[in-house]
């Protein structure tokens, strides 16, 4: 059997053989479609890429209906246990797990680049005191790309691998930054004794205390976190990545806008609404009826469902266990139970089991970052300093992509035809006027 498609275009009754590629007819076949030489030729439309592929991609692997999630093949799970949040980067970044001398290196050259340079804190200051932490993160990685020209010239790789580094070096200590900002509390500068979660602890609480020394249970959770964070292949903020620096911008222009894309509550959050609704829901006895009110169409359960994952979404286990470990140092956190009970009963019910609805990332992990200690506010924040290394990855694998162009999708124009210019003292209905109309 050839691995082809046949169409029949009824219009012409003409039919045309396309290849198939990989479970994929590339969307440019069908531009031979036309009813007259003329005719630009057939299109697919797909608004918001439900059944697109925008790329080949050698880094994440995901199948939503059996739960798995690898990152360059190895298994979550594994990496979860067994690596750490700086060397799963590197083999996002550069494909392969690094040896021991490899890894030494990328350790000491991110640890050597976690300090910014002072005009970045100048700029923070600047800030008014309550802006949104993650407000203050994306203009400031913005603005990082100011202090480093040479960064635009992204066809030299030992340009690119330099701000690569630095990205991944730095964002801790904005993000740390936008934290101590909003409390009122002085900067603390990065501490190179310390490993990359450590670090970005201590930034963050450091007090009087010569050196900041969290317990290891929680250092190790926050780096789990980091790791089941770093890369999720072509969600809303890889997209926008991978699109803006398609135009060949610099990265720091480009990781502005993904994080951007990551400050929206569809994206990145989530896991504060979970802790909205679990308090709201406020004990155990009253879960049973918030689950009807949720079936009968009065909002949503909150850290339950994908978009791609139609199972138990892999990352939300292994949270869950680490939330066990965290407990055990910070105190249960009250929410917990509800969760649990929720958890329980959404399972059991058949709304949720016939929609495939389980606990995404975000059930258990915002109930984590409140035991840490961390704002809601900071949550986006802290979801973006380890997608950093995913946004990077994506967007080298991009840039080296011989058969990427700039990101340029069509569309069917459905506004009104030509016309011709009408004089103000002539017009009845203004544009406005219509919107309020409708
Ligand atoms: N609670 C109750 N019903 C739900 C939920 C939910 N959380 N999610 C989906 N449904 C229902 C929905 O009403 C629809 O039912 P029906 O067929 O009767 O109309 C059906 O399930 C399919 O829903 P959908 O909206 O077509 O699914 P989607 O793939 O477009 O949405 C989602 C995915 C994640 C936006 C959605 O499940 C949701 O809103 N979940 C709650 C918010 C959340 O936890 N988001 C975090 C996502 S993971 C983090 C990340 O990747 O950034």
């Amino acid at each position: 059997m050839p691995d082809t498609l046949t169409l029949t275009d009824n219009r012409t009754g003409l039919t045309y053989e396309v290849p198939i590629e990989d479970g994929a007819v590339r969307a440019n076949a069908l531009r031979q479609v036309k009813v007259e030489e003329a005719d630009f030729g057939l299109m697919s439309y797909d608004p918001a890429f439900l059944n697109t592929a925008s790329v080949r991609s050698a880094i994440t692997f995901i199948d939503g209906d059996v739960g798995i999630l690898r990152y360059r093949g190895y298994p979550i799970e594994q990496l979860a246990v067994d690596s750490t949040y700086l060397e799963t980067a590197f083999l996002l970044l550069f494909g392969e797990l690094p040896t021991k001398d490899e890894l030494a290196r990328f350790e000491h050259e991110v640890t050597y680049h976690t300090f910014v340079h002072e005009n970045v804190k100048t700029l923070m200051t600047g800030f008014r005191y309550d802006a949104h932490p993650m407000g203050m993160f994306v203009s400031v990685v913005a603005a990082l790309g100011t202090l480093y020209p040479e960064a635009s010239k992204v066809d030299d790789p030992d340009v690119r691998l330099a701000q690569v580094i630095r990205l991944i070096a730095k964002v801790p200590t904005i993000a740390a930054w936008s934290y101590r900002h909003n409390k009122g509390l002085p900067y603390v500068y990065p501490d190179n004794d310390l490993g990359f979660a450590e670090n970005f602890l201590s930034m963050m609480f450091k007090m009087a205390e010569s050196k900041y020394s969290p317990d290891p249970a929680l250092v190790r959770a926050l780096e789990v976190l980091f790791i089941l964070h770093a890369d999720h292949e072509q969600n809303c903020s890889a997209n926008a990545m991978r699109a803006i620096g398609s135009s060949k911008v610099d990265p720091y222009s480009a990781l502005a806008g993904a994080a951007a894309a990551l400050y929206g509550p569809l994206h990145g959050g989530a896991n504060e609404a979970v802790l909205r609704m679990l308090a709201q829901i406020g004990d155990v006895k009253h879960v049973p009826e918030f689950v009807e009110r949720v079936k009968s169409g009065e909002g949503r359960l909150m850290g339950f469902g994908h978009r791609v994952y139609k199972n138990y979404d892999p990352r939300a286990k292994i949270i869950k266990e680490t939330a066990d470990s965290v407990f055990e140092v910070t105190g249960r956190n009250p929410l917990l139970d509800i969760a649990l009970e929720l958890e329980k009963i959404a399972l059991e019910d058949e709304y949720f089991v016939s929609r495939k609805l389980y606990p995404n990332v975000d059930f258990y992990s915002g109930l984590i970052y409140q035991a840490l200690g961390l704002p809601t506010a900071m949550f986006p924040v802290l979801f973006a300093i380890p997608r950093t290394a995913g946004w990077l990855a994506q967007w080298l694998e991009g840039i080296v992509d011989p058969e990427q162009k700039i990101a340029r999708p069509r569309q069917i124009y459905i506004g009104a035809a030509e016309r011709n210019y009408v004089p103000v003292d002539q017009r009845t209905a203004g544009a406005r006027d219509l919107v309020a109309a409708h």
